[in-house]
């Protein structure tokens, strides 16, 4: 009987799930929020593992960066073995409309420090840059290159969230780089050539990595700043969006 009512359970709430946040303003909540708790420090990567309404929660300090962003995800995935990742922060909006505490979700996700130009003894006609996919490539199941021109969140994980969060979350394109840019005509040119609406600073490589593991990835973004309408960043907006993860985590 106990058997049966166990395999009842929908397999569901037992996945563990990775949260990832770039600064402790974009964590702190979640972490205030777990029981359980227990530190891991790994090189200049931290993690803690606990609960969250019952549910099985690793926390992840990713810092900045593509970079740190990758390595994070990579030691995420080898020590915590994951079920889903989450990667949740701030992100400027560069396009008209979007608002402080908007939430977005990543639908393509690019990596805008990845482009090719054409030989030019000069800088830099921005327009000729265009994108280049080689450092977004991984190996397929035969070891065959597989190119990703961008990376995706999990499509169910999407649905999932936008059923659970109140109305008017947003899929949109986010542009994704080391680079926290202010320059009007770059950022019109992202939303040119990405058709992306965000620009953020760690997205793409949590996703890629993710792909590289095969673990569903999604990513969640809470608008910070919006350059195009003289929105100030505004970093502290990021605790909304982990209190919304709170009150929806178990039924992820
Ligand atoms: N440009 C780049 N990154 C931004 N972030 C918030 N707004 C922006 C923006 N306009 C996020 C990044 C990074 C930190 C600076 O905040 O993802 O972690």
């Amino acid at each position: 009987m106990r058997k049966l009512l166990i395999l009842l359970i929908p397999s569901f709430i037992f996945a563990r799930i990775l949260i990832q946040g770039a600064m402790p303003i974009e964590i702190d909540t979640l972490v205030n929020a777990m029981n359980d708790k227990k530190v891991v420090k790994i090189g200049s990567y931290i993690f803690y593992e606990g609960k969250i309404k019952g549910r099985d929660i690793v926390v992840s300090r990713t810092l900045i960066g593509l970079v740190n962003a990758s390595a994070a995800t990579t030691l995420g995935i080898t020590y915590f073995k994951p079920d889903i990742i989450i990667n949740q922060g701030t992100a400027g909006a560069i396009v008209e409309g979007l608002k402080l505490g908007d939430i977005v979700v990543g639908d393509r996700i690019y990596n805008a420090n990845s482009y090719k130009t054409p030989k030019s003894l000069y800088t830099i006609n921005p327009l000729a840059k265009e994108p280049m996919i080689a450092p977004l490539t991984l190996l397929d199941t035969n070891n065959e290159d597989l190119k990703n021109e961008y990376f995706t969140s999990d499509e169910t994980l999407v649905n999932k969230f936008i059923s659970l969060a109140p109305k008017g979350v947003l899929k949109v394109n986010i542009a994704s780089a080391d680079a926290f840019n202010k320059e009007i005509l770059m950022l019109h040119l992202w939303n040119k050539t990405y058709n992306a609406s965000v620009e953020e600073m760690e997205s793409v490589a949590a996703a890629q990595v993710a792909k590289a593991f095969n673990v569903p990835f999604l990513a969640i973004r809470i608008v910070s700043d919006n350059l195009i309408e003289d929105i100030d960043y505004t970093p502290s907006i990021a605790i909304k969006l982990q209190e919304l993860l709170i009150k929806i985590i178990d039924k992820f």
